[in-house]
């Protein structure tokens, strides 16, 4: 049978893409073969986040004193935590099936691979049957990757996927890797009671984040426990202890656990790319401004493109691969897309980063302001701080980045997001109303000092 598009992988690009193209009408079939959601609905973003509310209500009701409520006797069941976060993957999955069945996409729970290019379509082999498809996207996403440290394999580390799977709270965890993954984990098990060590092969950890904010969370995690190891590349492990070279001679830090967080690897194998012509490495796929690869009708959006990572890019990119293979004029744009770290405090940011902005040589400038400055940080952040960050354009004030430590931010950095993708100026934020008492506030007000 002939489809209009064939999609491999069912991950944030597969599924918006499916769900995109049904509703515009084309005939779409969507392989996938583990489960719906990909990593970010099973072993990602959404069980990370379910556990990471657990951690913070747990550690509100440790410090319910500072709010003049006293918990006694708090605890915490991991069984049923566990069980509460396979509940909310398996509605979120079920969701995606729905959304598909509406959008009329056909799901074939089976690895595809792309057997031939013919001259205007492309036959993917799945489960033993045929699919023609005039137009391929492949969004097959990526996994985590394994650095070539001594001692170190898969029996003895834990991937993002195998950790959401430990039953038990570990005593202690040892994290290889201080970006985005190694850092919520290490807030979520310090938060539940864990001893926690992160060892970051960089002066900083975070890489990519505002450094201040970076250093303002480390700190804050130390005081609250976490051990870190900077400057420290881990090249040897034992069992789950981490071999460290320290001044007087090698050292070994035992844990419980080992979590190895240290980027991710392309799924660019075993899907038959090579048959296809489609340029690519194993830092994944090129594609073009429309998400397009160097051959018309493939496509590929998410992770396999191999640089931003995120979901909500796959779900952009998803959105104009299919535009652009209906017709409609889209473009990827990438300077406004947001980042948010999910611990406690949460870090977040969209835009250019002060250390991006010197090294372009754009003239800007900065503001800083503490969250406090917001009625509604103070009222619910007891001895807590948090700082927002403005870089705009010397001469016409345009905003460029903005940068936030403190709670709530990932729910507010949608609107610098959008402020930096509708090119708006610090003069057009002081004219916003913003609604009191809310931590948003910090926007206006911070326009008032730039
Ligand atoms: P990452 O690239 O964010 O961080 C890996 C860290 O490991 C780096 O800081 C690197 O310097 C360090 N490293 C590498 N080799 C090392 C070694 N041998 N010893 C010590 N340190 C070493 O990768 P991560 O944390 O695995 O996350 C992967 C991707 O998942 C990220 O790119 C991120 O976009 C995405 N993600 C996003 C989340 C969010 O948006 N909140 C949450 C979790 C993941």
């Amino acid at each position: 049978m002939m489809y209009d598009l064939g999609i491999i992988g069912a991950g944030p690009a597969g599924y918006v893409a499916a769900e995109r193209a049904g509703h515009k009408g084309l005939k779409v079939v969507v392989f996938d073969k583990r489960h719906l959601g990909g990593v970010c609905l099973n072993e990602g973003c959404i069980p990370t986040k379910t556990l990471l509310y657990t951690a913070k209500l747990y550690e509100n009701a440790l410090n319910g004193e500072k709010y003049g409520i006293s918990c006694s006797k708090v605890a915490f069941d991991m069984g049923r935590i566990m069980e509460r976060k396979d509940r909310v993957v398996k509605k979120l999955v079920g969701g995606v099936a729905s959304a598909l069945k509406s959008a009329k996409a056909e799901v074939v729970y089976s690895e595809a691979v792309i057997e031939e290019k013919k001259s205007d379509h492309i036959v993917i082999c799945a489960g033993n049957q045929k699919y023609e498809c005039r137009n391929l996207l492949i969004a097959t996403g990526s996994e985590a990757a394994i650095p070539p440290v001594k001692g170190l394999d898969k029996s003895n580390a834990l991937t993002n996927r195998e950790i959401l799977q430990l039953k038990e709270i570990p005593k202690s965890i040892n994290i290889i890797g201080g970006g985005v993954i190694g850092i919520e984990f290490a807030g979520f098990y310090n938060s539940m009671g864990a001893k926690v060590s992160v060892f970051e092969m960089l002066d900083e950890i975070l890489p990519g984040v505002d450094k201040e904010l970076s250093v303002m969370l480390r700190r804050e995690l130390t005081k609250k426990g976490v051990d870190f190891y900077l400057g420290a590349k881990v090249e040897e492990v034992k069992g789950t202890a981490v071999v460290i070279t320290a001044k007087d001679g090698p050292s070994e830090i035992q844990a419980d656990k080992l979590l190895v967080a240290v980027g991710r690897k392309m799924n660019v194998g075993g899907i038959g790319l090579e048959k296809t012509g489609v340029e690519f490495s194993p830092k994944g796929i090129k594609i073009d401004n429309h998400c397009r690869t160097n051959i018309p009708n493939i496509y590929a959006a998410g992770d396999i493109t191999g640089f931003s990572l995120l979901a909500h890019t796959a779900y952009r990119e998803a959105e104009v691969a299919v535009n652009h293979m209906t017709g409609e004029k889209d473009v990827m744009r990438y300077d406004a897309i947001p980042g948010v770290v999910y611990t406690n405090p949460e870090i977040a940011w969209a835009g250019l980063t002060e250390e991006e902005a010197v090294s372009r040589g754009i003239s800007f400038k900065k503001a800083s302001l503490p969250l406090a400055y917001a009625g509604r940080f103070v009222a619910e952040n007891e001895g807590k701080n948090g700082l927002i960050k403005v870089i705009a354009g010397e001469k016409y004030g345009e905003i460029l980045g903005v940068h936030i430590i403190g709670n709530p931010s990932s729910e507010l950095i949608y609107g610098a997001a959008m402020a930096i993708e509708m090119q708006m100026r610090v003069k057009d934020m002081r004219e916003i109303v913003f609604p009191h008492p809310t931590v948003s506030e910090i926007f206006k007000e911070i326009a008032f000092t730039l």
